[in-house]
């Protein structure tokens, strides 16, 4: 991972290979803003209509390279579009196309615009270019054995445009947090499934704890069993490595409220004895996605300042098929002596985040926010870059919305009527973990959480298709995991104050 630093000193001066600027699509031709004009001077050029010659736009996506010659340090001149109307998440998108077109080219320094992008000020601006470029500079690289393979610019500096503040330097420095932690995240979910079994998983993230200042404890089998986490045992027992509750604690001074977070850790989902069909699995090493987010946003509270008490619990398990695993009908005890009937293995995330639910509200939160690869049906509902949000407290759906808005990580709200609610009754038990089929599963699931919430204020995000992405889209988001929603979190964590 490459982390953006902060530049101090004229454009044309910086010592980089290649230097990106911005510009806007206007009426014909590009509007360069007044940075790139003067770089352009600088150079000899009309930037416009060099831009014209080389097909670039200034459209969303759309660049020209122009070779310096010796007119400005860095050799290449790299113009990317912003498209038409740019708001922060065009620039930040920019960012990220700047540093995925320039993967081979070395070194490379953005200049943040100074007037192209209305409705935001300076830090602001910045914070869009240094978080967008570190994200698109991501590449997952740990499996690749030959140097050349290696993609990704070998440094970022992000060139102020206007005069250096105090505010500025601190907003590169939080885009600089942000984009560690979420390709943090990134990293264990594109870290291979037989790499992340829960108690090596576990142990990486315990380490990363105690190396920020984060306590941390590690729930292991007899630990889960003398805790009644019924539902984690459940779901962990089919394979050979066994489940792990890790619980991670930020408590800054004079903490101002408890916000709990809770992930969805399944290390691999096979489905279980309802095994999914070998296509379904391909992704599934994603499945433990939640609980590396809220694991990456943990982990960054101290630098960021975050003036609540976090707790975050992950709830990790591999759900393999054997011959001792969970049987369909079986019945399970969760840790708030709930019984449910497992009509189906592989709807197993509501099963172990059931009992992280119910151990959370013990310490009676002023929030529980808990981030699940859920159900397929989110995908159905959503698509792959809008999350489903559903929660009991409309102040903290708010919350997340706003936060949501300012981070650009696309999420929406769903119902969760209790009639619904009719689908999960068993004639065995308290509960059973399906509904029926193709009859709002993402709801249905939100509403089986919600029975283990204990009427704390509470929110759901699924994640299932945000959370892993099958396509490279040029900008921000390779193929892979994609760290969403590490920057909501933090960004509502911020804003409680
Ligand atoms: N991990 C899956 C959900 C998922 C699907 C995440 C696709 C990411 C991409 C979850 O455990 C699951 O299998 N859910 C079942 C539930 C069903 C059996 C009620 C599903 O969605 O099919
Ligand atoms: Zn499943
Ligand atoms: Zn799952």
């Amino acid at each position: 991972m490459i982390l953006p630093v902060l530049h101090d000193g004229p454009a044309a001066e910086v010592d980089a290979d290649v230097l990106a600027v911005f510009v806007a699509k206007g009426e014909d031709g590009v509007q360069p803003g007044a940075d790139a004009t003067q770089l352009g001077e600088t150079l000899g050029l009309d930037l416009a209509a060099e831009c014209k010659a080389l097909g670039c736009d200034g459209g969303a996506g759309s660049v020209a390279r122009i070779p310096t010659r010796g007119g400005i340090a860095a050799r290449l001149l790299l113009i990317v579009g912003l498209g038409s109307d740019p708001d922060v998440h065009a620039l930040r998108k920019a960012a990220g196309t700047a540093a995925r077109k320039t993967e081979k080219d070395g070194r490379l320094a953005l200049v943040v615009p100074s007037d192209l992008v209305a409705r935001a000020d300076g830090p602001a601006r910045a914070q869009a270019v240094a978080e967008g470029a570190g994200l698109g500079a991501y590449a997952y690289t740990a499996y690749r054995s030959k140097d050349h393979d290696q993609p990704s610019p070998s440094g970022l500096a992000i060139v102020p445009g206007l005069e250096l503040s105090g505010e500025l330097e601190a907003a590169v420095a939080t885009a600089a947090v942000l984009v560690e932690v979420t390709c943090l995240a990134r990293d264990l979910v594109n870290t291979p499934p037989a790499q992340k079994r829960p108690p090596q998983l576990a142990e990486r993230i315990a380490e990363l704890a105690r190396e920020a200042g984060v306590a941390v404890t590690v729930l292991d089998t007899e630990a889960l069993e003398e805790g009644r986490f019924g539902g984690i045992l459940g779901v962990g027992r089919g394979s050979s490595a066994p489940p792990r509750l890790v619980e991670l604690v930020y408590e800054p001074d004079q903490a101002t409220g408890h916000v709990a977070l809770i992930g969805k850790g399944i290390t691999f989902d096979s489905g279980g004895l309802s095994l999914k069909p070998s296509g379904s699995m391909v992704t599934m090493k994603c499945d433990m996605s939640g609980a590396a987010a809220v694991a990456a946003a943990v982990l960054a509270c101290e630098r960021l300042q975050v003036k609540t008490k976090v707790t975050g619990l992950l709830a990790l398990a591999e759900n393999m098929p054997s011959g001792d695993a969970t049987r369909v009908s079986d019945v399970l005890t969760h840790r708030d002596g709930t019984t449910v009937e497992v009509m189906n293995t592989d709807a197993e995330g509501r099963l172990v985040m059931a009992d992280a639910l119910a151990y959370a509200a013990e310490s009676e939160p002023d929030a529980m926010i808990d981030v699940a690869t859920l159900t397929g049906a989110q995908i159905v509902a959503l698509g792959e870059s809008i999350s489903a949000l559903m929660g009991t407290d409309d102040d903290l759906v708010a919350e997340l919305e706003a936060a949501a808005e300012a981070t650009g990580e696309r999420l929406w709200r769903l119902p969760l009527p209790e009639d619904y609610a009719d689908a999960l009754k068993s004639s065995v038990a308290d509960l059973k973990n399906i509904g029926r089929k193709g009859e709002a599963g993402t709801i249905v699931a939100g509403l089986f959480l919600k029975a283990f919430t204990a009427e704390r204020p509470w929110a759901h995000l699924d994640i299932a298709g945000p959370a892993f992405s099958e396509r490279d889209d040029g900008a921000l988001v390779g193929k892979g995991g994609t760290g969403v929603p590490v920057r909501t979190l933090l960004r509502y964590l911020q804003s409680r104050g």
